[in-house]
């Protein structure tokens, strides 16, 4: 589970998250061995909802989240020979 991502708000739009993400993606598999990660975003957040959509994140059914509470999930066995990357 990823969680507490914030960028500067005088940095914003400049790929910092987007790079931060990825970079957590990395670590996950190559220090944990983990195959998903999982993510809560409130619904409303329009900028997190569309980088982790850009990212690869799918909004999942979670009926024990409140409906303004999105789980996002992503697989990540496929970057399982890129760990030495970013
Ligand atoms: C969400 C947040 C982390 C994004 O950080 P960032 O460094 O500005 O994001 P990036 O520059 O990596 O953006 C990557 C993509 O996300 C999307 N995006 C980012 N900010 C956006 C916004 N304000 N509106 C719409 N889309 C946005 C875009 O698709 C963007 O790609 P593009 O710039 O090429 O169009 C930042 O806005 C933030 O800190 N928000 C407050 C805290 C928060 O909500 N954290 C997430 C909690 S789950």
């Amino acid at each position: 589970m990823l969680s507490d991502l914030m960028v500067c708000p005088t940095t914003r739009r400049q790929g910092i998250a987007q790079k931060l993400v990825l970079k957590c993606e990395r670590i996950c598999v190559s220090d944990f061995k983990a195959t998903e990660l999982y993510i809560r975003v409130l619904e409303d957040n329009d900028a997190a909802m569309q980088m982790y959509s850009k990212l690869g994140y799918e909004i999942m059914d979670n009926p024990d989240d409140p409906p303004t509470v999105k789980l996002l999930h992503k697989a990540l066995s496929s970057m399982q020979d890129e760990t030495t990357k970013v």
